[in-house]
C-alpha cells in the first residue's frame, strides 16, 4: 500500500515539474516573442518616423516609484510620426506601443466623455483625447517638442497617472446624486422638469470628473480641505434642480456654505479656463454664493 502511494506521489511530481517547465518554456517564449515584437515595432517606428513628413518630440515625465533605477523623476523622450487629425493621446498610445511599453497613463473613451485622461500638457491642464497636436504652440522645449505631465497639485502614482482619490472625495461630499422629498403620487408618473429648469442646469451636468479645474485652482492647491469647483459645481446641479424641492436646496446650501465650501474661492477663473467641458464653474459658484447668502437673510 505504502509503495503504491510513493509511486503514486512520484507520478504526480513527475507531471508538476513536467508542467512546471513547460510553463516556463511557454513563459520564456512568450518574453522572447515579445522581445522581438517589442524590437519590430521600434523599428517600424523609425522607419515611419523617417518617412513621415513632420514628427512631434513628446517630451514625457516619467517616475515609477517601484522600480529601481527609475525612483527619480525625470522626463524621457519619443519621436512620434504626425498625422492630422492626431491628438495628445493617440501620441502617447503610438510612444507606449512602438518605443516603451511601461509609459503609464489612463484613458478609455477616447471622445471626452469618460474624464480620465486629464493631462498637464504645454503648461495647462487639457485632456489628452480631446487635445489636438496641431493645436498645440510651441512651450519652451524645440519647433515640434510637446511636453506632457500628470495633473499638478496630484500624488503620482507613476508616470502620468496621478492619485485621484482626494478629488472622488471631495466630490463625495457634496452628495453628488438626485434627492427629493416630493416623489410623483402615481406609480408610473414622471418626474417632470420645466425647459427652462433644465437648461438652467444643462451646462452643469457636463461634468465628466476628470479633475482639470481641481488641479488648476491654486485655493484647492493651498487648502486641502476646499471643496473644490468639480464638487461645488456638482452641488450646483443638484441644488438648482426644482425636481429636488426647497428643503433638499437648503440642505444643499449648508453644505457648500461650510469653511470650506464656496467661500473660499477667490474668482480667479482658472477652473473655468481649463473645463474642457466648457462648464462656466467660476459662474456656478458665484450662483451659490449669492443663494447662500439669500437663504440666510432674516427681515424682522
Ligand atoms: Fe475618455 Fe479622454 S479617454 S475623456
Amino acid at each position: 500500500m505504502s509503495t503504491q502511494v510513493t509511486e503514486q506521489e512520484q507520478e504526480a511530481e513527475e507531471t508538476v515539474e513536467e508542467a512546471v517547465s513547460e510553463t516556463e518554456t511557454e513563459a520564456v517564449g512568450a518574453a522572447r516573442a515579445a522581445q522581438v515584437d517589442y524590437g519590430y515595432m521600434e523599428e517600424k517606428a523609425e522607419q515611419e518616423v523617417r518617412d513621415a513628413e513632420t514628427t512631434v518630440k513628446l517630451k514625457v515625465f516619467r517616475y515609477d516609484p517601484e522600480v529601481k533605477g527609475k525612483q527619480e523623476p525625470r522626463f524621457d523622450t519619443f519621436t512620434v510620426p504626425f498625422h492630422k487629425g492626431m491628438t495628445v493621446l493617440d501620441a502617447l498610445m503610438y510612444a507606449r506601443d512602438h518605443y516603451d511599453s511601461s509609459l503609464t497613463f489612463r484613458h478609455s473613451c477616447r471622445q471626452a466623455v469618460c474624464g480620465s485622461d486629464a493631462l498637464f500638457v504645454n503648461g495647462r491642464q487639457r485632456l489628452g483625447c480631446k487635445t489636438q497636436l496641431a493645436d498645440l504652440k510651441d512651450s519652451d522645449g524645440p519647433p515640434g517638442t510637446v511636453t506632457i505631465e500628470p495633473l499638478p497639485h496630484s500624488d503620482v502614482v507613476k508616470d502620468l497617472v496621478v492619485d485621484m482619490q482626494h478629488f472622488y472625495d471631495q466630490m463625495e461630499a457634496v452628495e453628488p446624486y438626485f434627492q427629493t422629498d416630493d416623489y410623483p403620487k402615481g406609480e408610473l408618473e414622471e418626474q417632470r422638469q420645466s425647459r427652462e429648469n433644465r437648461e438652467k442646469i444643462k451646462m452643469s451636468t457636463r461634468c465628466i470628473w476628470c479633475s482639470a479645474c481641481m488641479s488648476s485652482c491654486n485655493i484647492a492647491a493651498g487648502d486641502n480641505e476646499y471643496l473644490g469647483p468639480a464638487a461645488i459645481n456638482k452641488a450646483y446641479r443638484f441644488a438648482m434642480d426644482e425636481r429636488e424641492g426647497e428643503s433638499q436646496k437648503q440642505r444643499r446650501l449648508e453644505i457648500i456654505e461650510q469653511e470650506h465650501g464656496v467661500w473660499r474661492c477667490q474668482t480667479q477663473f482658472s477652473c473655468t479656463e481649463v473645463c474642457p467641458k466648457d462648464i462656466p464653474l467660476t459662474e456656478h459658484i458665484q450662483e451659490l454664493k449669492r443663494e447662500a447668502v439669500k437663504s440666510n437673510l432674516k427681515f424682522w
